[in-house]
């Protein structure tokens, strides 16, 4: 399956799903082609240097959003592109371009959704004051972080995190998770009823670590 990655900042995500395509652990996926709409993103770096083509599209040269969206979408399907999958990517995506990727979208999120969705969930969750937040890969709907739930991974708070104690250490986590569910994706193992997703293989949480995958 050829996966398109999109990415608008460091890009330590893709980083993960190249070292695993690298490694083989990510097949049947491939990666085809990483795009960013901001040009001085990282991820762009980090793609060329593991040889996967890139593209720029900036949303600031498009004067609708659906404009951007229509352009973005083209671009991805002119090269084959069968998943998206949004890696740090901050942009809300409209109807006009999920309707070229129905349920072929997703995209992974620093909270344990439907908690503390939007920017900054991070920082929502220290503000909040809750002992465990995490990581969730779902599909992309037309709300903000708000599709069907594919996978989850509970990270704890600890008493003295600041923001960036609690970045890295869901971060850690989101490593692991994203190219899992790639992979899972792309083997044909998740299927789709309304808001329940089954990942075929997938028992309950089987450690500690509250692991949905
Ligand atoms: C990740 O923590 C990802 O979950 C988050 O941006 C970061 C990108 O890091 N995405 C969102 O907050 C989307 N709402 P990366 O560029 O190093 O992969």
């Amino acid at each position: 399956m050829k996966i398109g990655v999109l990415a608008s900042g460091g890009g330590t995500n893709l980083q993960s799903l190249i070292d695993h395509w690298r490694k083989g652990t990510l097949a049947p996926a491939e990666l085809t082609v990483v795009g960013a709409n901001v040009a001085t993103a990282f991820a762009l770096e980090r793609a060329a240097a593991a040889g996967i083509p890139t593209f720029v599209l900036s949303h600031k040269t498009f004067a609708a959003r659906e404009e951007f969206d229509r352009a973005l979408a083209a671009e991805l399907r002119a090269r084959g592109v069968e998943l998206v999958v949004l890696a740090g990517f901050m942009r809300v995506l409209t109807p006009a371009f999920l309707a070229a990727f129905p349920h072929r979208v997703v995209n992974i999120h620093p909270a344990l959704l439907p908690s503390f969705p939007g920017t900054h969930a991070q920082k929502q969750a220290l503000d909040y004051g809750v002992k465990l937040t995490g990581c969730t890969v779902h599909f992309v709907d037309t709300g903000t972080d708000t599709g069907p739930i594919i996978a989850q991974t509970a990270v704890p708070l600890l008493p003295d995190d600041d923001e960036e104690d609690l970045r890295e250490r869901i971060l850690a986590e989101e490593h692991r998770l994203l190219p899992a569910v790639v992979r899972a994706i792309a083997a044909g193992k998740v299927t789709v009823e309304g808001r329940r997703v089954r990942v075929a293989g997938a028992d309950a949480p089987a450690d500690a670590r509250l692991r949905s995958l």
